[in-house]
């Protein structure tokens, strides 16, 4: 196991929000090794014991189970440097005493400073074998800058010691999915064009842009949700079973789904995605600002786009992909809907009006499945010939400790296990249908929809959620 952790980006949120509460659970259960040794490092001129008083209170807020011992086990192997990750020399010099133990670097910094940081990682000897490498999303903002990333990264280091990570990855609900669709003879029969009429996937955050508007004013939902999670949950559920759980076959399956999306064009740009920007509104009662960013600035919060698979499994099959900021409620799901019934006998409903079944895989906030069937309950008020849907649900039972997605992807980066992390041919052919949706965008020049925060996105948005969802009660939020 490795040993030593480099964290870029130590005064970033992402930082201080999950990435040092995982380190501290991860300690907590024993599940480090014994001379576990962390440095981080940023731009912020502090040293270690001044970081500390920043990082202590920040650690007792996440983890308020934690006492100060345990805080206190943690910052014992921590140290801090300064650093200008601009100038790969003094990244060099801010690396190089730690780079002969087994050292993984982690890189939670924007991607346009990725490469002078890992030139002056391999300066500092903190590239070179067995030491490894972990990049958060977004890599570049096109396939291009993607390109140029992946390019010079390669130079440096091998891709069997990289490790980019996709958090929803790390998702133990996401995991699940694989472990539904491959170890379930029933979902497995009817996972293809014969019975799929259509598959839904929607991640709604109640969240707004806040506090990040410098990165989101350039990236928008579709570069910040769609290119990274929302194409990696469709791989999830469009690709062929692999030959075996390693890493490779997992990712081998999961980049021939990616190379087999539609490109968007712009004559069917109108008709296949909708674009939008919240308004002000309102979130649980509460009111909500608008989405202001600079003048300029193209950033939607709000995409829906039906994806088409051209391959044998799912032709004619639409994969409608939702994402949205400040929507009426935080919800992630994947919502398969079954084609009706070929031969319809009962008398009601009538064959129009039954409801097709529909598997919905609720991810977030809480796990849990729904089988939506047609039953009788033969009951004395119902006759024998009439049918009524059914829910049949499955609770994830909720004393289940799961790790959050962090924790996972930590140990298995010092574990050596590449199975849930992304390989430098996915990122580009993500970017590649990416690119041919928000370049039909421009060739369209699809307008950005405005909706009111707390609603479930413009009108037009309606044609891509999953049936029922914008009545949900939860979702009264609206008009300012
Ligand atoms: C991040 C995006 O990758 O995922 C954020 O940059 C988004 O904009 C977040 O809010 C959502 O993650 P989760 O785990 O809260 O669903």
């Amino acid at each position: 196991m490795h040993d030593t952790l480099l964290l870029f980006g130590a005064t970033g949120d992402l930082a201080q929000r999950y990435l040092f509460p995982s380190l501290l659970r991860l300690l907590g259960d024993g599940l480090l090794p014994e001379d576990f040794r962390i440095r981080a490092l940023a731009l912020s001129a502090h040293d270690t014991a001044s970081f500390h008083e920043i990082l202590r209170p920040r650690l007792q807020q996440a983890m308020p189970q934690a006492t100060l011992d345990d805080i206190d086990a943690l910052l014992q192997r921590l140290d801090y440097r300064a650093v200008d990750l601009r100038n790969p020399e003094t990244v060099a010099e801010a690396v190089s005493d730690l780079a002969p133990r087994r050292c993984v670097s982690y890189l939670a910094i924007p991607p346009g400073l990725y490469i002078s940081t890992c030139q002056g990682l391999a300066l500092g000897g903190a590239l070179e074998a067995p030491n490894r490498l972990m990049l958060e999303k977004p890599i570049g903002s096109d396939s291009d800058s993607a390109a140029e990333i992946l390019h010079a990264i390669a130079t440096l280091i091998d891709e069997d010691r990289v490790f980019r990570l996709d958090h929803y990855l790390g998702k133990a609900p996401v995991q699940n999915l694989m472990a539904l669709r491959f170890g379930n003879t029933l979902l497995e029969a009817v996972w293809n064009r014969n019975h799929i009429e259509s598959v839904h996937i929607l991640v709604a955050e109640s969240e707004g842009v806040d506090g990040r508007d410098a990165y989101y004013s350039r990236s928008g939902a579709l570069r910040d949700m769609v290119q990274s999670h929302i194409l990696q949950l469709l791989c999830l559920v469009a690709m062929e079973p692999p030959s075996s759980m390693e890493a490779d076959r997992i990712r081998d399956e999961k980049v021939k789904v990616l190379r087999a999306l539609r490109p968007l064009d712009a004559e069917h740009a109108a008709r296949d995605s909708v674009r939008g920007r919240y308004t002000a509104g309102r979130i649980d009662g509460q009111p909500a600002q608008a989405y202001q960013p600079p003048e300029g600035s193209e950033a939607e919060t709000f995409v829906g786009v039906t994806a088409h698979i051209d391959n044998w499994r799912w032709a004619g099959v639409p994969f409608h992909l939702v994402t949205g900021k400040r929507l009426g409620e935080r919800t992630s799901r994947v919502v398969v809907t079954l084609k009706p019934v070929t031969h319809w006998l009962f008398e009601r409903p009538d064959r129009h009006h039954a409801t097709p079944n529909r598997l919905t895989f609720q991810l977030q906030p809480q796990e849990n499945i729904q089988l939506g069937l047609m039953s009788s309950l033969a009951g004395p008020e119902w006759g024998a010939l009439e049918l009524r849907p059914l829910e049949l649900e499955l609770s994830v039972p909720t004393g289940l400790y799961r790790r959050i997605a962090y924790e996972r992807l930590l140990l298995d980066v010092l574990n050596g296990n590449h199975a849930l992390f992304v390989r430098d041919d996915e990122v580009r052919a993500a970017w590649a249908w990416i690119d041919s949706v928000s370049d039909a965008w421009k060739a369209a020049a699809l307008p950005l929809q405005p909706y009111p925060a707390g609603s479930w996105g413009p009108a037009q948005a309606h044609a891509f959620l999953p049936q029922g969802v914008d009545q949900d009660p939860a979702a009264s939020g609206g008009a300012p």
